[in-house]
């Protein structure tokens, strides 16, 4: 392990702070409410500047108002609009250090033999193509800035686990992970580190009376975010209590 530059001492000083992410400059697609919104909130109380890119106006406005971010209208299905958003942090802060490709849709459920393709392809335009959309222009930016980044991707326990989402959510985000992987791949040589995150929602866990909350996800986002996770990349952070881990049902056999 190498331990003795100049980006230890800068990455020690960034550790200690009380604000992990201070100075640094986020765009959140997905940002005005939920777990989008959560993490909006975290990030700016640890110190960085946000920008919130979501279609839901006036609460994506004022949840930026109250901690003092941006707002931009944008559609993550639409390339155009999502470069738009990260130009906003550029234009308002000089840089992108985090993006957080986070919007995303439940669709429709269904049987496979009934799948209509127009619905498949209005979730994958959202789900997976929002995410190609944010790492593309996340990536240029900050390869131009050349300070490196942080991507972080929400994929979901639906990815690790049958039966939990429709087809076309399921299959949405497991590719989200692949993309993560070859994107962190390509990326690491500009310091540009790619993760995922897979929330599982309140059902289910191995911690007995304890469900997933937005905060627990807005922290493990937060980790991603700062250079705590410094040498994490390709990573996907399952914030599931324990639910993908083991089948509790048969935990009886651990009695006695
Ligand atoms: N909440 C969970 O339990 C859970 C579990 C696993 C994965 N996830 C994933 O986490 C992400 C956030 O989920 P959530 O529960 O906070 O959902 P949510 O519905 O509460 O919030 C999603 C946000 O995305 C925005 N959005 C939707 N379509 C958009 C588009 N085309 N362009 C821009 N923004 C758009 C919505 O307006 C909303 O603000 C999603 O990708 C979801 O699949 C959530």
């Amino acid at each position: 392990m190498d331990n003795n530059t100049s980006d230890t001492k800068d990455t020690l000083v960034q550790i200690l702070s009380p604000q992990r992410l201070r100075g640094k400059v986020a765009v959140i697609t997905g940002g005005a409410r939920g777990i989008g919104a959560a993490t909006a909130r975290v990030f700016a109380e640890n110190g960085a500047h946000v920008v919130i890119a979501d279609i839901l106006n006036e609460v994506g406005t004022s949840l930026a108002e109250s901690i003092g971010g941006r707002y931009i209208q944008c559609d993550v299905s639409k390339e155009e609009e999502v470069e738009s958003a990260v130009k906003v942090a550029v234009e308002w802060k000089g840089r992108l250090d985090i993006m957080f490709n986070n919007a995303g849709i439940a669709g429709f459920g269904g049987s496979i033999t009934n799948i209509r393709m127009d619905q498949m392809m209005t979730l994958l335009a959202i789900n997976l193509h929002g995410v190609v959309h944010g790492i593309k222009h996340a990536a240029r930016t900050m390869i131009a800035g050349k300070r490196g980044g942080t991507i972080i991707c929400s994929s979901s326990s639906a990815a690790i686990m049958g039966g939990l989402a429709s087809h076309s959510y399921t299959m949405s985000k497991e590719a989200i992970l692949g993309l993560a992987r070859s994107t962190a791949c390509e990326l690491g040589v500009h310091g540009i580190r790619v993760n995922c995150i897979s929330p599982h929602g309140e059902r289910g866990s191995l911690l007995r009376g304890r469900g997933g909350r937005l905060e627990d996800v807005a922290q493990a986002v937060l980790f991603l975010a700062s250079d705590e996770s410094g040498f994490v990349t390709g990573h996907n952070l399952v914030i599931d209590g324990g639910y993908t881990s083991a089948f509790s049902q048969m935990s009886f056999i651990y009695n006695d």
